[in-house]
């Protein structure tokens, strides 16, 4: 068995399921409602890279919500393993070692959502032998269709800013005709897709285009501001 997307493609709707979390239970396109979501699954409750994850990942609760994006992670631990778990997260962000967290968190302890979702890590076992969760990151538009997927192994911790670096890409690029290159931050300059013909491209970004000579003679490095 390998971990994946559980056959789920980008572009297709995410599965609708139910499930028991640190906010009660909830079905998934409701939890959403009309906004962006990430869901992060961890490989178990009190393992220290999943700490240091959720730590960042709570610091960096206000980015998402300033972007819509609604955050939920998942663990194959009950809800009451995580509430005890969250005191340990907030005692290592230095806060106060209370139950909440600014995000719910997913209990799945008979690992059926994991094995829905393809998340399983079959290198990677507990205690008693049973396969943890791998590190994925789901991110789901306003329409429930999946943006993006990452998987990392579980002895690879995350980088959140890079998540909110996605999200930042993949919202800008759902209402402009551009794409992202290597490494762009917000404010950088974007490259205008090789779809758009060039007779159509100085009209369709007021801004100007910037094409780079390259030696093949090809027009197909172009860059345009950033459209706000
Ligand atoms: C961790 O979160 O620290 C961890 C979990 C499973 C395997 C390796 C590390």
């Amino acid at each position: 068995m390998s971990a994946g997307s559980g056959g789920l493609l980008l572009g297709d709707v995410f599965p609708n399921f139910e499930a028991d979390t640190t906010i009660g239970h909830i079905r998934f396109h409701d939890f959403l409602g009309d906004s962006w979501g990430v869901l992060f699954s961890h490989p178990r409750d009190y393992t220290p890279v999943c700490t240091t994850e959720l730590g960042r990942a709570a610091k960096l609760a206000p980015e998402f919500k300033k972007r819509n994006v609604r955050m939920i992670a998942l663990s194959i631990d009950s809800v009451q393993d995580h509430f005890g778990w969250s005191k340990d997260i907030n005692s290592y962000n230095c806060d106060e070692p209370t139950e909440t967290l600014p995000f719910a968190i997913i209990a799945d302890p008979k690992r059926d959502l994991a094995v829905k979702l393809g998340m399983l890590d079959p290198d990677e076992k507990d205690m008693d032998g049973m396969p943890v969760t791998a590190r994925c990151v789901f991110i789901i538009g306003p329409d429930k269709k999946l943006k993006l997927s990452i998987l990392y192994p579980a002895t690879t911790g995350r980088n959140f800013d890079e998540i909110l670096r996605v999200v930042d890409s993949l919202q800008l690029t759902a209402v402009h005709n551009v794409a992202t290159p290597v490494d762009w931050k917000p404010g950088d300059r974007v490259m205008v897709p090789p779809t758009v013909p060039e007779e159509s491209a100085s009209k369709l970004y007021p801004c100007g285009v910037f094409t780079k000579e390259l030696p093949s003679g090809k027009k197909y490095l172009r860059y345009t501001a950033q459209p706000k």
